[in-house]
């Protein structure tokens, strides 16, 4: 990767909150063991982004990673606290154990 491309992705990820939006206080919650930490109630796969985690896990011959942040594709598919769920569709909470399926 290019060092302008760095210096852009490493902008983009600090700028991907909307600022000046009130937001509820941010829990601690864990990625594959890492400790995270994002606004309660905020889907998980958009705090995984806004954290830098892009890939969620492996599927057939690729990675997978959010895509419709909608709950159809299942790509985001994660275990929380050991049961597989779609990563857009849990809100993030205080304690919440995300690895990648
Ligand atoms: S991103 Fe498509 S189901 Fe979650």
């Amino acid at each position: 990767m290019r060092q302008g491309a760095v210096a852009s992705l490493v902008v983009m990820e600090q700028g991907l909150r909307i600022a000046g939006i009130a937001r509820p206080d941010e829990v601690p919650f864990t990625w594959d063991g890492r400790l995270l930490r994002a606004p309660a109630g905020e889907s998980l796969a958009a705090a995984l982004i806004s954290a830098g985690v892009r890939r969620l896990g492996e599927g057939p011959g690729a990675p997978r990673a959010a895509f419709c942040m909608m709950g159809s594709c299942q790509q985001c598919l994660v275990r929380v606290d050991g049961r597989l769920a779609p990563a857009c569709l849990v809100p993030v909470r205080a304690g919440l154990d995300a690895r990648p399926a």
